[in-house]
């Protein structure tokens, strides 16, 4: 028979008459990015090592020889001299092999009673753990900027806003502790997919488990995770965690977007309600007059290509027949890319919202405009005894004379005033005021000073104490 005998070169070349094509190895490598697995790889390796020795199935010599050459081999990668090979397609690859050239035959007994389908779905597991712990951190760092900003100006009375078109008076902590709870939920949601994530696959090997005597429960462990898997074809082939925690990571990215959104109109001259730090914004190479709000106009773009990344796993995997399949290994490039991008997000987004500064004057100038205490007028007159939908008709035709004649409600005298109805009186003038408005929302979750502080204290006490 003719072999070529750099068929035999691959770990599993031995079947192979052969050689691999350089446009397979060139197509089908991943090296180039899942090396990013490394130090879980290894982990995971090492445990594995341990746990064969334990269990007899190989000797505690070549276990504690493993265990080394991997530990060196780590080094070596971490602090950049370790040459990694396109030919030997990914991470698991090359560091097996490097183990081998290391150690001899020792190394080669490493590979017992697992498969790269078993230990890539750990590896994935364990990074994946490890950047929710990451992502968590800097979400509960945009927590404390937005409560930073809801302690630094309680008292601010801001338009609030339904369409877009000016509603009714609300406070600024209000509004600051609305996203606060947007990314409260969002950690709830990273809480309760880590469990998920934290399952360990090891033991499943390539799909049907093994037939060595292995200790799975020591394997996870020795690797902090708390419990096992159940099935293992289901084990070495789905990716359901890292949908869930695209999913996840793709409604930061919409709560996030919405906050970069109001933060662009904010900071347009037509708002002016936000001055962002020079340091955040950049300039126009032709309108010398410009400061572009890059950060959050970034951030909004970005959350489209999470929002790519989530779409192109949940097609990935909709086609898969049992178990692995070579189509799983795109799975690496779209995990690794949201994390980086939604952590990136959070930190720069962390950072600028602990900066901005209201233009307190100007919004307590503009905020008396617009009509947006009309609804307390309605109700002022519902409590007079008016059926509600009258009172919302009669209020509806002072707004309509005042824009005709281009007042405020509050710029009406008190006979104005009563001509739309006789229930109106002197107090008027309190429930029309923006600080009337805001101070009668007082049921539970409401806008009222008292249930703003008391919400600000829940928030805070959540933050210390978990
Ligand atoms: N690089 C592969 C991946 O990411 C590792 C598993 C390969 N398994 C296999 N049977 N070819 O999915």
């Amino acid at each position: 028979m003719n072999v070529d005998k750099k068929a035999l070169e691959k770990p599993w070349g031995g079947r192979f008459l052969e050689a691999t094509e350089k446009m397979l190895e060139e197509f089908s490598a991943s090296v180039h990015y899942d090396r990013r697995l490394y130090r879980q790889d290894i982990a995971g390796s090492k445990v594995h090592a341990r746990m064969l020795a334990r269990q007899g199935i190989i000797s505690d010599k070549d276990a504690d020889a493993i265990i080394k050459g991997l530990g060196e081999i780590e080094e070596e990668i971490a602090s950049g001299d370790f040459v990694w090979s396109h030919e030997l397609e990914d991470v698991h690859m090359n560091i097996e092999q490097a183990l081998v050239e290391r150690i001899g035959d020792a190394g080669k007994r490493l590979h017992t009673a697992r498969s790269r389908n078993d230990q890539v779905a750990a590896d994935i597991r364990l990074y994946l753990r490890e950047e929710i712990d990451r992502l968590d951190g800097l979400l509960s760092l945009l927590q404390e900027a937005l409560l930073h900003q809801a302690r630094a100006h309680q008292d601010l009375i801001l338009p609030g806003y339904t369409h877009l078109q000016r509603a009714q008076p609300v406070l600024w902590p209000h509004h600051m502790l609305a996203y606060f709870e947007m990314f409260r939920r969002d950690r709830d949601r990273l809480q309760d997919c880590r469990k998920r994530v934290n399952i360990c696959p090891l033991g499943s090997a390539a799909l049907a488990g093994t037939g060595f005597p292995i200790d799975r429960e020591y394997v996870a462990e020795e690797l902090g995770f708390h419990g096992i898997t159940a099935n293992s074809l289901d084990a070495v082939s789905d990716r359901d965690f890292i949908i869930e925690f695209l999913a996840t990571a793709s409604i930061v990215m919409a709560h996030l977007s919405r906050l970069s959104e109001e933060l662009i109109l904010w900071t347009s001259a037509e708002f002016s309600f936000v001055d962002l730090p020079d340091s955040f914004c950049t300039g126009s190479s032709i309108m010398p007059q410009k400061k572009n709000p890059d950060v959050p106009e970034l951030v909004r773009g970005k959350t489209g290509r999470v929002y790519g990344h989530l779409m192109s796993l949940l097609t990935i995997i909709k086609g898969l027949p049992l178990a692995y399949n070579r189509d799983l290994q795109e799975d690496k490039e779209a995990l690794f890319d949201t994390v980086d991008t939604v952590c990136a997000s959070v930190e720069i987004m962390a950072a600028l919202v602990a900066r901005l500064v209201p233009r307190k004057e100007h919004i307590s100038r503009i905020v008396t405009q617009g009509f947006l205490t009309a609804t307390d007028l309605a109700d002022y007159l519902v409590k007079k005894g008016m059926p509600f939908r009258q009172a919302h008709s009669v209020v509806g035709k002072a707004v309509s004379q005042c824009i005709s004649q281009g007042k405020e409600l509050t710029d009406m005298s008190l006979e104005d005033l009563k001509a739309f109805s006789s229930l109106i009186d002197e107090d008027i003038f309190e429930v029309l005021s923006i600080e009337g408005s805001v101070g009668t929302r007082r049921c539970p979750g409401g806008t009222a000073p008292e249930r703003v502080a008391e919400a600000l204290a829940t928030a805070e006490k959540k933050m210390t104490h978990g």
